[in-house]
This record gives structure tokens, C-alpha cells and sequence, in this order.
């Protein structure tokens, strides 16, 4: 079987080597990948955004299903000009991938299907934004519409720092048309989890559960970044996990039917539990990362076969087995502002099994730094104590200068 993912990071390096252990594998493409993973796939020399030469190189190579990683080329369409050129693809139509590319059509869609979710107003002036301020108290949510990378998202303790976003959003244009407009939202206090599922549009699967480590430094203290560590799987309540398969995944299924949604690919629901009721905070239409390299490990199922039927629209049973799996996160001097490229970067090669390259270049045969979070470690076990004893230890086989991992990454309990 010829694959192509798309992508570059560690997520996409994840799914490669899943892809390598399938006994149906046969040439593993992907595009624009990065030097770390030239031993796993053979990267294409393709601009992402580029549709046509995308569509052209499926043919030549004969691909058999395109697998796209990341949400830019879903929210751009990539799935529909690969689907209208008959090439199978895992990833939403573009017209669903506004799940995670407009958080207004996410809020209208969550709304229409009675899911519980914050209360939110659609604002689009600095005046309309403080004026519906009056509804809710502080802190005040003020989320662009559109895609901002994790940049989206304003947590204002006063209504001066609401101001202040607002006119940054609507005045400034600092993100562009993605905030044009925005929802102002209700704050919800609590925990918060990723529910991932695999669908065909019409029926699910429950991926193994993980829990991600978005701030940047040890007891979530620091910036939010794109994740810093995961583990999987993640233990919550019998009563919270059917109150989320009821008031929340099965709905949005329902809901994804109702719309008439091309949905073959990953739902991942961010969701917030206050007072052991959840809320959706969001969609994303992808798997999430450092998510998935925790998620597949856990995973039984030949992920070829599992990706290529689903690229068909056909679901099947996941069958999952009894590991658990931790990931770090080494990140660049100066993540996430101001990432630091160019540091070499060294390890002992008897851990390359555990490696996944995201933000990596090779010059003059040395790997190097090539942005923020630039590579990850990965352990499994019998147990969660097993897999973190071994994952600390593996962590210090790796060496770049100043570079940033936390250290408590699993030992918070949900
Ligand atoms: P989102 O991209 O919508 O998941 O938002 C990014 C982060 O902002 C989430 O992971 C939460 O930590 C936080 N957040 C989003 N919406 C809310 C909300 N309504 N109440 C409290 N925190 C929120
Ligand atoms: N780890 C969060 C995300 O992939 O969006």
C-alpha cells in the first residue's frame, strides 16, 4: 500500500511508524515532513497549500489514501480536491473542517444539538464586545472566530484587559480576517480533557483517552503552548464518561448527520467538566498532538487497514490493549514566543525507537533546531509508573542546549 501524510510534526512522525509496523505498508510518503523522519518515510518536496501538485503526485505515485495531519490544509479544502480527483483520503470535507476553523459554525452546531457548552454571544466591535460584557463575569473568554495556531483564545481578568484584546482583534487586525470576528464566552472553572473518536459520519469509536500538558512549565504554571506531554490512557469516573458519550459525542455524530457533514476522520472534542458536568469547549477535526503519540501506541489494530477503510467510510471495531504510554516534549530555548533554531542537537542512538521529530533540520549532518517544540520522547509499559520511570531516564539520553521538557509530565492525577 502507498501512503502519503501530510504534515510535519510529531504527530505525522507518530503516524509514520505506526503505518511502518502494518504488514500492508509499502511506501510511506510525507509531505513536507522533516529530516528526522527521512529513516521512516520519504519525505515530498510540496508546499502544503499546493491542491494541484498534491493531486498530481497521488497519481503518479498511486497513492492509495492520503492521510492529512494538520488543520490548515483540511479548513483550505485539501480532502475535497483529493475526493473530487478520486483519491481516498482520512480528514473532514472543508465544509466540516469549520468544526475547528470557525468557532461560531462550532458554537451554531453545539447549540443546535442541545450539547452543553458555555454561553457566548458572536461579537465583531471593541463597543458590541464590552457592551455584551455585562452578561458575564470575570475572567471574560474572548475567542477569534477563525484559525490562530493557539493564538486565538483570550482569558481577560478585567474588563480593561478585555478592551484591550478586543481592539488588538477588531482594531489592530493582529490576527488578520481569523479575527474578524469573535465569540465572547462565558468563563467555565474546571478540569479539562480531550475526547477523540474516530467516525465515518454516521457511527464512532472512543480513542483511548489522553491528558495533555498545555502550559509550559511544571504545576501548569507558565504560557498555554500546543502541549508539552501527554499520558494515555487517562482515568475518569464510569458517570463522567457516559455523561460525555451521552450529552456530548453522540449528539455531535447525530449532529454531523443531521448537517450532512463529509465527516471520515477524527473528531477530538476539548472538553471542560465543572462540577462533574461536561461542556464542549471546542472541535478540533484532527488528532491532536502530543495526543496522538500516546493514542496509537495503545492501539491493536493494523493502522492501514483502520485509516484506509476509514478513508472509504468504513468504521471499524478499535480494538485496544492493556499499555500505557507517556510523551515528552523537548522544546527550544525561547518556546513558545521566540524559539531558538539552529542548536545541534545530540542522543545516544540505542533510543531512536522512542524518538519522534517535529521542529528538525539536518545541516552538515547534524540534526538542528528548527522551531519551538522539536522533538519527542516516547515510553510504554505494563503500568503508568513503569512508563514514567522509563520515560525520565530515556529523556536524559537526548542534549540541545537550554532546551525545555517538564518533569511532572503524569504525576497529576484528573
Ligand atoms: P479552545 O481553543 O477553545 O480550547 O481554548 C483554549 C483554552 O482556553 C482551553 O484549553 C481552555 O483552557 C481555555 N478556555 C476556552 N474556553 C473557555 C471557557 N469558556 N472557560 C474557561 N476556559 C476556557
Ligand atoms: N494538543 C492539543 C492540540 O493538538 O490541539
Amino acid at each position: 500500500m502507498n501512503i502519503l501524510v501530510i504534515g510535519s510534526g510529531g504527530r505525522e512522525h507518530a503516524l509514520i511508524k505506526s503505518f511502518k509496523k502494518s504488514a500492508t505498508s509499502k511506501n510511506i510518503f510525507v509531505l513536507p515532513g522533516n529530516d528526522g523522519m527521512a529513516d521512516d518515510a520519504t519525505l515530498v518536496d510540496i508546499p502544503q497549500n499546493n491542491s494541484e501538485k498534491i493531486v498530481s503526485f497521488c497519481k503518479s505515485e498511486k497513492i492509495n489514501f492520503v492521510f492529512i495531519g494538520p488543520e490548515d490544509p483540511l479548513v483550505n479544502g485539501l480532502s475535497d480536491a483529493l475526493r473530487e480527483n478520486d483519491i481516498l483520503c482520512v480528514g473532514p470535507s472543508k465544509t466540516a473542517a469549520q468544526l475547528e476553523g470557525s468557532k461560531i459554525f462550532a458554537k451554531n452546531f453545539m447549540n443546535q444539538a442541545n450539547i452543553p457548552t458555555a454561553k457566548s454571544y458572536v461579537v465583531t466591535t471593541v463597543e458590541n464586545t464590552v457592551d455584551k460584557a455585562q452578561f458575564f463575569s470575570a475572567p471574560y473568554i474572548l475567542k477569534a472566530d477563525g484559525l490562530a495556531a493557539g493564538k486565538g483564545v483570550f482569558i481577560c481578568k478585567t474588563i480593561d484587559e478585555l478592551k484591550s484584546a478586543a481592539t488588538d482583534l477588531f482594531v489592530h487586525k493582529k490576527l488578520g480576517a481569523a479575527g474578524d470576528s469573535a465569540l465572547l464566552e462565558e468563563n467555565l472553572p474546571g478540569k479539562e480533557l480531550s475526547f477523540l473518536i474516530l467516525t465515518n459520519g454516521k457511527n464512532y469509536e472512543a480513542l483511548p483517552l489522553a491528558q495533555d500538558h498545555k502550559r509550559l512549565l511544571n504545576n501548569d504554571l507558565g504560557p498555554n503552548t500546543g502541549g508539552m506531554g501527554t499520558v494515555a490512557p487517562m482515568k475518569i469516573s464510569d458517570t463522567l464518561h457516559q455523561k460525555i458519550v451521552d450529552q456530548i459525542i453522540k449528539p455531535s455524530v447525530s449532529q454531523i448527520q443531521n448537517q450532512n457533514l463529509l465527516f471520515r476522520g477524527i473528531l477530538f472534542v476539548g472538553i471542560m467538566v465543572v462540577d462533574d458536568q461536561p461542556y464542549a469547549l471546542e472541535y478540533n477535526t484532527r488528532f491532536g498532538d502530543p495526543e496522538t503519540q500516546v493514542i496509537l501506541p495503545l492501539i491493536e489494530n493494523d493502522t492501514c487497514e483502520l485509516f484506509f477503510d476509514l478513508s472509504k467510510g468504513i468504521l471499524n471495531p478499535i480494538q485496544k490493549n492493556n499499555l500505557h504510554a507517556v510523551c515528552i516534549v523537548n522544546a527550544a530555548e525561547g518556546y513558545p514566543d521566540h524559539p531558538v533554531k539552529n542548536t545541534p542537537i545530540f542522543f545516544n542512538s540505542e533510543i531512536k525507537n522512542h524518538l519522534l521529530f517535529a521542529a528538525v533540520k539536518k545541516t552538515n549532518d547534524c540534526l538542528v533546531t528548527n522551531g519551538g517544540r522539536v522533538l519527542n520522547v516516547v515510553a510504554t509499559a505494563a503500568n503508568q509508573t513503569e512508563a514514567l520511570e522509563k520515560i525520565y531516564i530515556l529523556n536524559q539520553k537526548i542534549e540541545f542546549s537550554n532546551r525545555q521538557y517538564r518533569s511532572d509530565i503524569g504525576l497529576k492525577i484528573f
